[in-house]
């Protein structure tokens, strides 16, 4: 039995998809089973409620061999609570029930200079020591920026804008969601692994974001281009927009750290490389909204 959480998010649908197509024996936790694909409803385990819920995690981690566990990345008052202490009842539960492997969703940034001052990626490296210490075989699926942040961007792409405080010519390797989740699958399918690593999930390439508007420009037709902005103006808006203050200080670290180098270090010769390019991606996914 392998249990999937946020069945309905960007890469939860993913994973929960190539699971369905390779025929596992499932079970998700979702909050809403109405979100799920008929299909998925059809045949999977539903446990509803919240994978931060002690009562939910409990009944759904009975006889699970195996978990996909992601943290929302909903801001909260710190990106502790959103990672740690969301995380902890299922940590629990894994070590009262037995689990033995984890595939979890985290961030790049473990063993480089960068790893306890980036903000939301060192909460997210702390959440993944708390799994750690259940015993468990754990992969941290280590992650770059996704392809897929752009459809969050699409009002002001429309205007011809890609707004961002990263500087322009920064290269950095960014990763399609739907290669996080057939990685994710294959992790849980194929569980002759043993140990407890971080493994990088990387795209073909890295890029800067004068790159990334210059490839939505020509695959898209529409003239983009990147509007840097000051780190200070994209707090604002975050504070703006509701977000409490120690979770839009822990974004504003990482995307810094990112900028310092944090995200170049990762050995390409042992990560999981995605084969989808941005290009690529723009052409399925960003056009057609667009
Ligand atoms: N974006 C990036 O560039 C990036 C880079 C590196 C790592 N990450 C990490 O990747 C993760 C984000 O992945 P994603 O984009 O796949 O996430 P996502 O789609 O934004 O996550 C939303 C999912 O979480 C569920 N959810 C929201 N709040 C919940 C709650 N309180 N309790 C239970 N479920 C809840 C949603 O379910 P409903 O359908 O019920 O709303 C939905 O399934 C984060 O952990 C982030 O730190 C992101």
């Amino acid at each position: 039995m392998i249990v999937v959480t946020t069945p309905t998010g960007n890469i939860g649908r993913h994973v929960l998809g190539r699971l369905l197509n390779a025929g596992a024996q499932l079970r998700v936790i979702v909050r809403d089973p109405r979100k799920l694909p008929q299909a998925a409803r059809d045949r999977v385990e539903i446990v509803e409620g919240s994978h931060s819920d002690p009562k939910v995690v409990d009944q759904a981690f009975r006889d699970a061999e195996a978990i996909f566990w992601l943290c929302p990345p909903t801001p909260q008052e710190t990106p502790d609570a959103a990672t740690v202490e969301f995380s902890r009842p299922a940590a629990e539960a894994i070590r009262r029930h037995g689990v033995r492997h984890i595939v979890a969703a985290t961030t790049l940034g473990r063993d480089t200079p960068w790893q306890e001052k980036a903000g939301m990626a060192t909460a997210s490296i702390h959440m993944v020591d708390l799994l750690r210490e259940t015993g468990a075989a754990i992969r941290g699926l280590a992650l770059p920026g996704f392809m897929d942040n752009a459809l969050r961007l699409v009002d002001s792409l429309r205007q011809g804008q890609m707004v961002g405080a990263i500087s322009p010519d920064k290269r950095l390797p960014h990763t399609a969601v739907r290669d996080i989740g057939e990685a994710a699958a294959g992790l849980l399918l194929d569980r002759s692994w043993t140990g407890q690593i971080d493994v990088p999930v990387l795209g073909p390439e890295e890029y800067s974001y004068n790159d990334l508007a210059r490839i939505i420009s020509e695959v898209t037709g529409r003239a983009v281009r990147y509007q840097h902005v000051p780190y200070e103006t994209l707090k604002a808006r975050l504070l703006a927009s509701g977000w409490p203050e120690a979770f839009a200080q822990a974004y504003i670290n990482m995307l810094r750290a990112k900028d310092e180098g944090m995200d170049n270090i990762a050995p390409r010769a042992s990560a999981i490389i995605g084969p989808t390019s941005f290009a690529q991606w723009v052409e399925e996914e960003l056009k057609p909204v667009l």
